[in-house]
């Protein structure tokens, strides 16, 4: 599927209506949050380094109400059979998995004092899952939206971010770094986020120029990021920086680097080029951005993937063919450039394309792939939205930060 129209189905209604299906009645509260992508910084923020990603026109829905037992059911359309579990006081890990996301920011909400009663939930979501566009953390951030909804209670924005990438860690057994918790919650509409992972403060990077198109293309490769490889370059990265005498490869140069290379291992050497290469790219193009200069930041894009290929080996050969095809069709036909985003072996790429031939590229890279690799991928445009949210809650109880106008 190729489409560069904006359009999709926004899951809000569906959850709407579904709730209105199961429970006969109007969902108390209607929560949501966007899936990401990375344009450029991958693997970078557990290094402490930067990323500049962008909240995306996705999003992950809960519908919900109060329940009169003591049990947490959540329905998902991805899922054939609702889950239901106790809400006992801390909540443990479970099963179906997938309830993980949910049940570990509850407990976390319960660390803090926080305390949610019994809801009934209706899971909606527009997010890919695998993609490596965060539909992990959109339903991280969609739960803790939820709790502030039905508790009134409000998280510390950045204590928030922190509390559903534990829940990752914790529940999920995903060591992740805090980025895509951190844009789901922080987005801004016409904005890409820089976000400086060893402060943890980010600033908006304006990324609205009407003639620019952020152009997605899923690979259709699911990617599964909880197995072995995440956590081994996490660890690579850690042998590079204290191989330095540093605690994070943030505060290595490529000098202190090239200072030790005859007293490292050659993979862990190559890991850390790709770390501390990426975190001056990323600086770079968040500048280039900032000054509508496309070409640059395009090349930057092309400049990371390598990156990521040859160095820290996190690419696979469909997202290769889709960034080749992307630069093939190049500047002359619109495309500034292309890089995978996310976590790796497979997911999406992302591109940075001239507007009024992102439809033509599109369908001409959908066309191109499916032809090489026999497998049809999914591509859309996005523009940068808005971080979680809440959409409607009872009278009085949306007021406060983060509260979008009731839609529909
Ligand atoms: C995953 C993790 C992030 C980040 C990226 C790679 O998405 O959740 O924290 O490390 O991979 O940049």
């Amino acid at each position: 599927m190729s489409d560069a129209s904006h359009a999709h189905e926004d899951p809000v209604a569906q959850a709407q209506a579904r709730y209105r299906q199961i429970y006969n009645n109007e969902p108390r509260w209607v929560v949501a949050a966007p899936g990401r992508v990375n344009l450029i910084g991958e693997h970078t923020d557990y290094n402490g380094g930067f990323v500049l990603p962008m909240a995306i026109e996705r999003r992950t829905v809960l519908a919900a109400g109060p329940s009169s037992d003591r049990n947490i059911t959540l329905h998902s359309s991805r899922m054939s059979e609702p889950a239901t579990f106790e809400l006992v006081d801390p909540l443990p890990k479970g099963e179906p998995t997938w309830t993980n996301y949910v049940r570990g920011v509850i407990a976390g909400a319960q660390q803090r004092g926080v305390k949610c009663d019994p809801f009934h939930a209706v899971v909606e979501s527009s997010v890919p899952m695998g993609g490596a566009l965060s539909s992990s953390a959109a339903l991280e951030l969609a739960t803790a939206t939820l709790i502030e909804a039905m508790t009134g209670h409000r998280f510390d924005p950045l204590d928030k971010v922190l509390m559903c990438q534990k829940a990752e860690h914790d529940y999920a057994g995903m060591p992740c770094g805090i980025m895509d918790q951190y844009i789901s919650a922080k987005g801004q509409p016409g904005h890409a986020l820089l976000i400086d992972c060893m402060s943890n403060e980010a600033k908006q990077v304006p990324l609205d120029d009407p003639d620019i198109a952020v152009l997605i293309a899923n690979t259709n490769v699911k990617h599964e990021l909880t197995g072995s490889e995440y956590p081994t370059r996490r660890k690579q990265c850690e042998t590079a920086a204290a191989a330095m005498g540093k605690s994070l490869l943030r505060k290595a140069t490529m000098q202190d680097l090239l200072a030790v290379q005859e007293s490292i291992d050659e993979v862990v050497f190559r890991r850390a080029r790709h770390v501390i290469t990426e975190d001056e790219r990323t600086v770079a193009a968040a500048a280039a951005m900032g000054k509508r200069d496309w070409a640059r930041v395009g090349q930057l894009m092309y400049e990371s993937h390598r990156s990521m290929r040859d160095d820290f080996e996190i690419s696979c050969s469909e997202l290769d063919v889709m960034v080749e095809l992307a630069e093939a069709i190049g500047d002359k036909g619109g495309v500034f450039g292309s890089r995978m985003t996310g976590g790796g072996f497979g997911g999406c790429t992302v591109s940075l394309v001239k507007a009024d031939q992102a439809q033509a590229i599109s369908d001409r890279m959908a066309a191109e792939y499916q032809q090489r690799t026999g497998i049809e991928p999914t591509l859309f445009v996005s523009r940068p939205a808005g971080g979680a949210t809440i959409v409607t809650a009872a009278s009085g109880e949306a007021s406060g930060a983060g509260s979008e106008a009731a839609s529909d």
